[in-house]
């Protein structure tokens, strides 16, 4: 199996940084984790699948690699905050999971991650029509925000108070993605009431 590569730039909105990465060479880790997903989903029947902190258990070496690769995007955004941060610093809290909504699924609404100082959420499989992530001004949330085309191989690293959402979408085959929530030793974790959960007054 190649070794994923990620190159990435960072983009500023609203006084926030964000990370953009592309991955290349990522194609043979993602049609194996698209495999074990599947298989995953058959046996559970699910579409959402919601493996906590069990996406590292899965042993094999597609999730190694996206590990390795997603403790790099981490580490990248965390030397903003912390120069000398190391990969022990980084504890995923809570979420590794992989979202395999049915073909239609959507919207997800506006939220926020709390209690973490980074979200991340990497496409894995993409379809046609599929929902936009759409990142929103904290201040003028339901009113500003920035669309992103999601497409196979992107990464996308948010701090995890940025409101988000996922504007409604027709997909007409599986989209998988993989998000994961990180805390990173000693960088504060923003905490304010105003970013609670901001949900929708009217329909996207
Ligand atoms: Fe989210």
């Amino acid at each position: 199996m190649k070794t994923p590569v990620l190159n990435h730039r960072f983009e500023r909105y609203w006084g926030k940084t964000c990370l953009f990465g592309e991955v290349t060479d990522c194609e043979d880790m993602n049609a194996q984790l698209f495999f074990s997903a599947r298989i995953y989903a058959q046996e559970t029947r699910k579409y959402y699948l919601s493996f906590d902190r069990k996406l590292w258990d899965w042993n094999d070496e597609a999730t190694e690699k996206l590990h390795y690769l997603f403790q790099e995007a981490f580490l990248s955004i965390a030397r903003l905050y912390k120069p000398d941060v190391i990969a022990s610093d980084l504890n995923y809290e809570d979420t590794s999971y992989v979202l395999v909504p049915p073909p239609g699924r959507g919207p997800l609404y506006p939220h926020i991650h709390l209690g973490v100082n980074f979200t991340l959420v990497y496409y894995i499989n993409t379809s046609p029509n599929q929902g936009l992530l759409r990142l929103w001004n904290p201040k003028l949330v339901r009113r500003e925000n920035i669309e992103i085309q999601p497409y196979q191989g992107l990464l996308v690293i948010l701090p995890g108070e940025f409101p988000h959402d996922v504007k409604a979408f027709h997909a007409t085959e599986d989209r998988l993605c993989v998000v994961s929530n990180c805390k990173i030793q000693g960088i504060k974790v923003a905490r304010n009431a105003k970013l609670a959960f901001y949900w929708p007054s009217e329909k996207t």
